[in-house]
């Protein structure tokens, strides 16, 4: 089993997922709030790469039951029943709709891995879930760090690192690159307290800046969840029995 991690979707095309296996990591926060949403009982969360694509699927498609979610620049867009704050999306609010989802990175990390045989999104939230199940799959993976706006994170950094971390403890035969070395190291250094990693990290900062540090703290909650969100047909759901 291969494990390589990439620092920002930007530096392969959608070809390159073709047929792989992928996890796609935006801890701050559209990750952490996508499996927020499935874990509350969402039906799907759609991951759109536009604002107007987001509105033209919202009208007649998933059969009325949907609400618009998401950010740019880390705040509620004109017209969205949501934001981009996991703690928005409580089970009297989402349970039985169909999120369409838009934000700033993660959907678009997302979308450029849409070629993936299997695609998951992983947070602190779900590691301990995500790592085992690639673990029972045994495939080589590709691990996406959504990063910002094309650039470094890093949280997703830290995160990808406790991932493959958490993988290399179970099974003793994983090849590490220089990319995952990398990561490892950044997760030995930054890991053991997540929250304060958390608000040293430019957009934890800007999150706190912009009044979302009770989004910091959720976000740095460490295997809270089981459930792994899954890519499917251009939806997200939540994969059976996690
Ligand atoms: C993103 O996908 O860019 C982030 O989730 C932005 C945010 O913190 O709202």
């Amino acid at each position: 089993m291969k494990l390589n991690i990439l620092f920002s979707p930007i530096v392969a095309d959608e070809l390159y997922f073709t047929g792989k296996t992928s996890v796609v990591i935006d801890v701050l926060r559209a990750s952490s709030t996508i499996i927020t949403a499935l874990s509350n009982g969402a039906k799907e969360v759609v991951p759109v790469a536009t604002v107007e694509f987001a509105v033209k699927v919202s009208g007649g498609m998933f059969g009325g039951q949907t609400l618009l979610g998401g950010e740019r620049n880390t705040k509620k867009i004109e017209g969205f029943a949501l934001g981009n704050s996991p703690l928005e999306y409580e089970e009297k609010i989402v349970n039985g709709k169909s999120i369409i989802f838009y934000t700033t990175n993660g959907t678009k990390a997302l979308a450029k891995a849409k070629f993936s045989e299997n695609l998951f999104v992983a947070s602190f939230l779900n590691l301990k879930s995500v790592a085992n199940h690639l673990l029972s799959l045994g495939n080589n993976v590709e691990i996406i760090c959504a990063g910002r706006n094309n650039f470094f994170s890093l949280e997703d950094t830290v995160c990808a690192g406790m991932l493959a971390s958490e993988i290399k403890k179970k099974n003793k035969n994983i090849e590490l690159n220089d990319s995952v070395n990398s990561a490892l190291a950044l997760n030995a250094k930054f890991g053991k307290d997540i929250l304060s990693m958390l608000k040293l990290s430019d957009h934890g900062k800007l999150l706190i800046e912009n009044g979302f540090e009770e989004d910091l703290k959720y976000c740095s909650q460490l295997n809270t969840h089981k459930l792994i969100p899954y890519y499917t047909n251009g939806v997200l759901k939540a994969l059976k029995n996690s």
